[in-house]
């Protein structure tokens, strides 16, 4: 705190004054980095993802034999110069100053994978930059600031926020009013690919509530589909196969697509609601991780061409509430993503995860190439909130829709949820309602809305 005398007045500044990195565990029991800013007074954790991109910010670990090779304290190796850099700046003046400090870190590291800092310590960093300037609460940081210009189409326009939650945006393209919305969570329930063992090769099975406006309807809901969905997968196939897999989903010992499909589709009429109308369906392909030599490993040891892969994912949009598909293809396989695009744009959500790595520098391009309308949002795929914010920016620009997502290795910082509820994404994507650091992103939705309601905005 740095006091301020002003015509007899003593104001006080809020300033940084140590900044300290700590390794911990992430809910896979890996390391990950902490970072702590005036004694710990605000904390942030990067979280680690399983199926990564080749394009994201590159963690930096110690590769020797603690922690299966996956200790990360030599990522501190720079605590001494980033202190000698931040202690001192003021934390007063809301998102501006915040993007004043983000930007050091990008002076200090302006790799494309921050192969300098290591993306673990940068996410770690701006993470806790936000929360410390924002006095720990990041959704109202935004809220107050009617949000950010750059997160809502690009430089140079702005969004104003009048009082009943209407939102309009101003001097950039496609200008215009719209709803503040409630982020509808993407339920994660059944788990295949990297985050379980099981032979599905798709990664993600996931529910999605229809719009709402009361947090806890929407919870009942999607709460009520998932222990309905542990019943039947329990009658039908045994209680061994009820484990949950790295997001909390089931991760029953299946492999046909279809097979989870027709599980989610059970769930949700067993507890009295209606696929397509009450809930949806989204699906995480991550095919990236099944694509080899121009053909996808949909089923496991069945090896479909790109045309056949195309032609199956839309089969499973018309037989199923589908409205959303993320990398559907693999991240380099731009063919099939233009081509999907070109037949699935005004259909479902076509969203880039793998293909984008939240990169400012891919979402711009997406707006020649079109390879995707929808964007997730992973922070520690770039390394800093200010860069997906631009990230965030290019595809909003061009009307698309954003997933503020986890990853599959977690903490117990629920920032994103702030975040994402504070920039007015359409969606955010942590996983089922289950597992402390799934839950921790969940009840941040409730405290957020309850915040909400009470101040009325
Ligand atoms: P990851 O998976 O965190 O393991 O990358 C999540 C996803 O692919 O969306
Ligand atoms: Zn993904």
């Amino acid at each position: 705190m740095l006091n301020i005398e002003y015509k007899n007045i003593i104001i006080h500044m809020r300033t940084i004054q140590n900044i300290r990195f700590v390794q911990i565990l992430d809910s896979r029991g890996f390391p990950t980095i902490q970072c702590e800013i005036n004694n710990g007074l605000y904390k942030a954790c990067s979280p680690s993802g399983a199926s990564t991109g080749s394009r994201e910010a590159i963690e930096i670990r110690d590769e020797n034999k603690t922690f299966m090779g996956k200790s990360v304290l030599i990522a501190f190796r720079n605590q001494d110069i980033i202190n000698e850099i931040f202690i001192g700046k003021s934390l007063e003046g809301g998102l501006e100053k915040f993007k004043e400090l983000d930007n050091l870190i990008l002076k200090m590291d302006s790799t494309p994978q921050k192969s300098i800092l290591g993306g673990n310590l940068t996410t770690a960093l701006s993470f806790c930059l936000l929360k410390a300037v924002s006095d720990n609460n990041v959704y109202q940081l935004f809220n107050n600031h009617n949000l950010l210009p750059w997160a809502w189409g690009g430089k140079g326009g702005t969004a104003v926020q009048s009082k009943n939650g209407v939102f309009e945006t101003q001097g950039i393209k496609n200008s215009k009013s719209f709803l503040a919305v409630l982020p509808r969570p993407l339920v994660n329930i059944i788990n295949g690919g990297k985050h379980a063992g099981n032979k599905l090769q798709i990664q993600e099975f996931m529910i999605v509530p229809k719009e709402y406006t009361d947090v806890y309807d929407m919870l009942n809901n999607i709460t009520t589909v998932f222990h309905n969905l542990k019943k039947i997968i329990s009658k039908k196939y045994g209680s061994s196969q009820t484990a949950v897999g790295d997001e909390g989903g089931y991760a029953p010992d299946i492999e046909s697509p279809e097979e989870a499909l027709d599980l989610l589709v059970d769930a949700i009429e067993t507890s009295g609601l209606k696929p397509g109308e009450d809930m949806f369906i989204a699906l995480d392909c991550a095919a990236s991780e099944y694509y080899k030599d121009g053909k996808y490993e949909i089923f496991e040891n069945k090896w479909l061409s790109k045309e056949e892969t195309i032609d199956y994912l839309k089969a499973l949009c018309e037989k199923y509430p589908i409205i959303s598909i993320e990398d559907p293809f693999d991240e380099n396989d731009f063919e099939s993503w233009k081509l999907f695009y070109q037949e699935m744009n005004d259909k479902i959500m076509i969203v880039g995860d793998d293909l984008f790595t939240t990169s400012p520098e891919y979402c711009k391009k997406n707006e020649e190439e079109k390879w995707a309308n929808s964007l997730l949002v992973k922070v520690n795929q770039i390394g800093t909130v200010s860069e997906a914010l631009d990230a965030i920016g290019w595809i909003r620009k061009n009307g698309g829709k954003i997933i503020l997502s986890h990853r599959s290795g977690e903490t117990n910082d629920d920032i994103i949820t702030d975040i994402g509820y504070g920039i007015g994404a359409e969606f955010l994507k942590i996983g089922a309602p289950c597992r402390g650091e799934r839950i921790a992103k969940y009840n941040r939705l409730i405290e957020i809305y309850i915040q909400r309601l009470s101040i009325g905005s």
